[in-house]
């Protein structure tokens, strides 16, 4: 019986570009909901983007735009970028729909009638320069589980814990840098600590729901039993904030993370509506139907506690399983904008254009755990060509022609039936015939338990012994003998089938590729049943399915990766020049625009050496009447000394833990108060007023500007 499925991806925010990191994701997924729906199952498969929160808030501010005019141009650039990778959604929704909002305001008020809701006053950080509350993701500091510097306030990703942010220890705005401040405001929360919830997230643990790995995080998080560790959620910010209000609290804000989860709800909400699927028989408590959400690791806390507690004391069933996959790393390291290895999904397209080479080789990568996995560049290009083109597409390029040229098109099927239990396995071929058909079951239980790597590998095995069988029957050979036809036919027919299978066991992962196939076959769509048919009757002219992956693509595509960041240099300059030319034409320059420097090249700015630097410590000196002693962490195994003109500026006290910049490479200066190891870079013009600068948040000290 086909079963009911229904299958989400973490929903992208709306504040950043896809790259190849995500991807893991919804291409994994996508293959899996592919496969389910080749088998003939009741698959579907949603996804939005997540829109709301501070970041999007401040970022369009920035921008000069609404929020909502953001999530609208973001929403099309993702929906684009999954476009091109094949990923395809039943629907792509937003959280910020009418939709996710009655779901998530109708899921508060139940929690509120079950008395899991609470107000409370509490103390929450504030930037005094901003004025406004930090969220978590605006506060950083050192993690008080396992130290590691610089994490955002919710979560550490280094350990994976989540904590409070009045946990961090030596807090500080990513804002604006500034040492924020404790005020008071009233609060709502989710009691996690219920006895309720902490009952059934036991039972929901234990009922096979996780992958090992995510289980054992799971004991970790609720302690031993009769241990209570789950402490209150609050779901509860304040204006200004781009969210829902909740209900009958004016000026409070649902927090992103209580309507994210709720926006895979909402975007099947909108399915439902466009194709009448009925949306209770797949989230009312009792449901029959499957539950699946692919996550990250890193978002496995919110997903494996607080989803299933709200939706389960909501009246909403609850997952039936959480897959979580590991990180990407390219080249066996974290992905890095200055090694050209952050690669958006947009300049892959651009540079390498077909996506089907990355949906293979995270494929071959990915086996259903939670471990990270690599891309290495020289082996997807190596992969790509040996696997896809020398092997797999190799098999019908070296048969087809022969079928075309002598046979007009036709395959035959000789003196054998079409079922693979009483087909006659008379020659060597139609045993190996038979050997692709059997090895159908292995292949699906692999594509069903994610370990896709396994699938592929038994799918290689095959074409392994195909090319075998192609090799040993040499029809380049036969086509050149008097009357060997009707043997050379008979090679060419079973080579054609044996393509046709792995076309089929491959189909998950590269439908385009299969559509092309199809249609020079000549078949229906491929389902995961046609495995045992045999092919015979007319098939069309080969051409050309796939060239070689070229090796210069990629290293094109990581030096644009590269070049992108010194592209801020002449951008910048004609920027200046713009401005430069429109005061001449107001004839009204101030000190601050006159006096430019001239020109410079790339390589004249690339002897600055620049770096991101974390003050560590600031203070007064002695008998110095400008200066404050800067102690600068730039990633180095010592901590630099710097001694910086800014205390006119500057209370020290509030410097420390702030990220800044400096000149690394300015030669040692020795001071009267001692060693100067570098300089501090501060803006000032004509009025009184010192300004040190501060990188974006998500910088880490030693970084190089460029
Ligand atoms: N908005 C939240 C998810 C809300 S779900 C109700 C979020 N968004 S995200 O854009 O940061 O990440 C989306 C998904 O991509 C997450 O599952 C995340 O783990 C995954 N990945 C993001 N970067 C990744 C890698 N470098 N490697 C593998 N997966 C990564 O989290
Ligand atoms: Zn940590």
């Amino acid at each position: 019986m086909a079963r009911k499925i229904l299958v989400t991806s973490a929903l992208p925010y709306a504040n950043g570009s896809i790259h190849l990191g995500h991807l893991v994701e919804y291409i994994q997924t996508d293959i899996w909901v592919r496969f389910q729906k080749m088998r003939g199952n009741e698959c579907h498969y949603v996804c939005a983007d997540d829109t709301h929160g501070t970041p999007i808030m401040l970022r369009a501010e920035k921008e000069g735009i609404t929020p909502e005019q953001l999530i609208a141009r973001v929403w099309q650039e993702h929906f684009d970028d999954f476009s091109a990778f094949h990923i395809a959604f039943d629907n792509y929704g937003s959280t910020n729909s009418g939709e996710t909002k009655e779901l998530a305001q109708g899921i508060y008020r139940k929690l509120r009638a079950e008395k899991l809701i609470e107000t409370r006053s509490i103390e929450q950080y504030y930037d005094p320069v901003k004025q406004m509350f930090l969220p978590d993701r605006f506060i950083k500091g050192e993690c008080p589980k396992c130290h590691a510097k610089d994490q955002y306030g919710d979560n550490c990703e280094v350990c994976g814990a989540a904590y409070a942010p009045t946990e961090l220890i030596e807090p500080y705005s990513a804002v604006s840098g500034a040492k924020p401040e404790l005020r008071n405001s009233d609060h709502y929360f989710f009691k996690l600590s219920d006895p309720r919830c902490q009952a059934f997230l036991r039972q929901w643990t234990k009922s096979d729901t996780l992958q090992t790995e995510a289980s054992n995080k799971m004991q970790e998080w609720l302690g031993a039993a009769g241990e209570n560790k789950l402490t209150d959620w609050d779901i509860s910010r304040d204006a200004p904030y781009f969210g829902f209000e909740i209900p009958d609290a004016p000026g409070k804000y649902f927090y992103v993370w209580l309507d994210a989860p709720v926006g895979y709800m909402g975007s099947f909400r909108q399915l439902c509506a466009k194709q009448g699927i009925d949306f209770d028989a797949f989230w009312k408590q009792g449901s029959d139907a499957e539950l699946y959400h692919f996550i990250g690791k890193d978002i496995l806390y919110f997903h494996a506690l607080f989803w299933p507690a709200m939706l389960e004391h909501a009246g909403y069933r609850t997952p039936t399983k959480l897959f979580a996959h590991g990180f990407l790393t390219v080249n066996g390291e974290k992905m890095s904008k200055s090694r050209g290895t952050f690669i958006t999904a947009r300049s892959y397209v651009e540079h390498v254009k077909n996506t089907e080479y990355l949906r293979y080789y995270y494929a071959a990568k990915l086996n259903g755990t939670m471990e990270d996995l690599d891309l290495n560049l020289d082996d997807f290009v190596a992969k790509v060509n040996s696997d896809l083109i020398g092997k797999y597409i190799n098999i019908a390029s070296r048969t087809a022609g022969f079928i075309s040229k002598k046979f007009g098109g036709s395959i035959t099927k000789f003196n054998f039936t079409d079922t693979k239990s009483d087909h006659v396995r008379a020659s060597a071929g139609l045993e190996l015939w038979g050997k692709f058909v059997d090895a159908e079951s292995q292949i699906a239980d692999s594509y069903e338990s994610r370990d896709f790597g396994k699938a592929i590998r038994e799918i290689m095995r095959l074409a392994d012994l195909a090319n075998e069988y192609v090799n040993e029957q040499a029809p380049w050979v036969l086509a050149k003998q008097e009357g060997q036809d009707e043997r050379l036919q008979e090679v060419c027919t079973v080579s054609l089938n044996l393509f046709r299978i792995l076309t089929l066991y491959l189909k998950p992962i590269l439908p385009k590729l299969a559509e092309q196939v199809e249609s020079f076959l000549n078949i229906e769509p491929l389902i995961w049943s046609d495995a045992e048919d045999f092919l015979d009757g007319k098939i069309n002219d080969y051409s050309h399915l796939m060239t070689r992956l070229d090796p210069k693509l990629i290293e094109a595509m990581v030096a644009a990766n590269k070049e992108s960041l010194q592209a801020a240099a002449p951008v910048q300059s004609e920027q200046r020049h713009a401005a430069h030319q429109q005061n001449q034409a107001k004839k009204e320059m101030t000190e601050a625009e006159k006096g430019f420097e001239p020109y410079i090249s790339i390589d004249d700015f690339m002897k600055v050496d620049l770096r991101v630097a974390k003050i560590v410590n600031a203070e007064h000196v002695e008998g110095a009447e400008k200066l404050l002693k800067l102690t600068l962490d730039i990633g180095e195994e010592k901590p630099r000394t710097v001694f910086a003109g800014i205390k006119s500026a500057y209370d020290p006290e509030l410097l420390k833990g702030r990220l800044t910049v400096m000149v690394a490479n300015l030669a040692p200066r020795k001071m009267k108060f001692g060693m100067s190891e570098g300089m501090v870079l501060a803006a000032s013009g004509e009025a009184p007023g010192l300004y040190i600068l501060s990188p974006d948040s998500g910088a880490q000290p030693g970084m190089r500007i460029k």
